[in-house]
């Protein structure tokens, strides 16, 4: 059956070459599906050849993950590896008919690293972008052909998670949204489409959620009470391990964008700014026991 708003089918391209810009976790996540579920070559880019190495190990890791599992033999291992490569320069990308990127969630990063893919791609090729709160029509708006540029938006962790929120900007064309689909078909994902309008639908949710926690525990609830306290929806994730599994930066900038866009509607909870400015990038101690520090700045301490 066709998502609803999908184009008709007939129109995608085929995607014979994928780029993924950027080589962090979420990235590495991102190379390691495409390599698997479209059999097509794979190149990550990045800055410089530390981060990248970083990356590429990464995927040659999960690959190994899978091998030591049973998901695959030794050969499609040997053979997913020698599909993931990096590259320093995007260049690389010359012949990649779908680029994704996975960089830093700010504007003018996206919109350089766009521009700068588009002066080597074809015409035609797809820029998507994995961005999980800013405006895809804003992104485009620099380039040459916006009707390339789709929204991309996997959820953590990629290669468990069946969702992806797949967005279509103003003056993105019927051909690349369908070619999106059909990609997300091959990559086994349930998409849906998304209004190009901030955080999508998912991320307002679980930052409604988080949010309320935060402010239950700023109000003086424990930590692991408030967050406990959620255990009855039935979320795969208590919200506090879900800010973990982000990453209390990535939480705290999908809800400054909330905020801005809705101010009465999101609120920007002070203490996860404190977290991130403390530099805290996890939650729970190893013995999933909430980290002492973190729970003084959870307290508003
Ligand atoms: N990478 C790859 N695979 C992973 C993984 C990871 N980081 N974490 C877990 N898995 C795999 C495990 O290997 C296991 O696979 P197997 O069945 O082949 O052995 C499978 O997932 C299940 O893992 P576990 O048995 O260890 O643990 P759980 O059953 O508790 O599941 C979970 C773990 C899948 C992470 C589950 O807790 C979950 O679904 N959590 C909710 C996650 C969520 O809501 N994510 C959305 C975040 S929002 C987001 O990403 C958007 C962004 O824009 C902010």
């Amino acid at each position: 059956k066709r998502p609803a708003g999908a184009p008709d089918k007939s129109l995608a391209r085929k995607v014979t070459k994928v780029g993924v810009v950027g080589a962090g976790l979420m990235a590495g996540q991102l190379a390691l599906l495409f390599a698997r579920r479209l059999d097509v070559p794979v190149v990550m880019t990045d800055l410089d050849q530390g981060r990248l190495d970083k990356g590429v190990d990464y995927v040659h890791g999960e690959v190994d993950k899978l091998l030591k599992k049973g998901r695959v033999n030794q050969d499609k291992a040997n053979h997913l590896k020698a599909l993931v490569t990096g590259s320093l320069s995007k260049d690389a990308f010359s012949d990649a008919d779908f680029v994704i990127e996975a960089v830093f969630e700010k504007m003018e990063i996206k919109q350089q690293v766009f521009a700068e893919v588009e002066a080597v791609v074809s015409p035609e090729a797809i820029l998507a972008t994995n961005t999980s709160s800013l405006s895809i029509t804003e992104m485009a708006s620099k380039l040459k052909h916006p009707e390339r540029v789709v929204g991309f938006h996997f959820f953590n962790p990629v290669a468990v998670l069946p969702l992806l929120e797949i967005v279509r900007g103003d003056r993105t064309d019927d051909a690349s949204l369908a070619t999106a689909f059909a990609t997300a078909k091959k990559l086994k994902k349930t998409s849906v489409l998304c209004k190009d309008a901030p955080a999508f639908v998912v991320n307002r949710l679980l930052t409604l959620f988080m949010g309320e926690v935060l402010a239950a525990v700023g109000e003086g609830t424990e930590p692991e009470a408030a967050d406990r306290a959620v255990a009855p929806l039935g979320l795969p994730m208590s919200p506090l391990m879900l800010l973990q599994l982000v990453g209390p930066a990535v939480g705290l900038h999908v809800a400054e964008t909330l905020h801005e866009a809705f101010p009465e509607r999101f609120a920007v909870s002070p203490q996860l700014e404190a977290v991130v400015k403390a530099g805290k990038t996890e939650i729970f101690a190893p013995d999933l026991t909430i980290d002492p520090e973190v729970k003084e700045l959870l307290k508003g301490g």
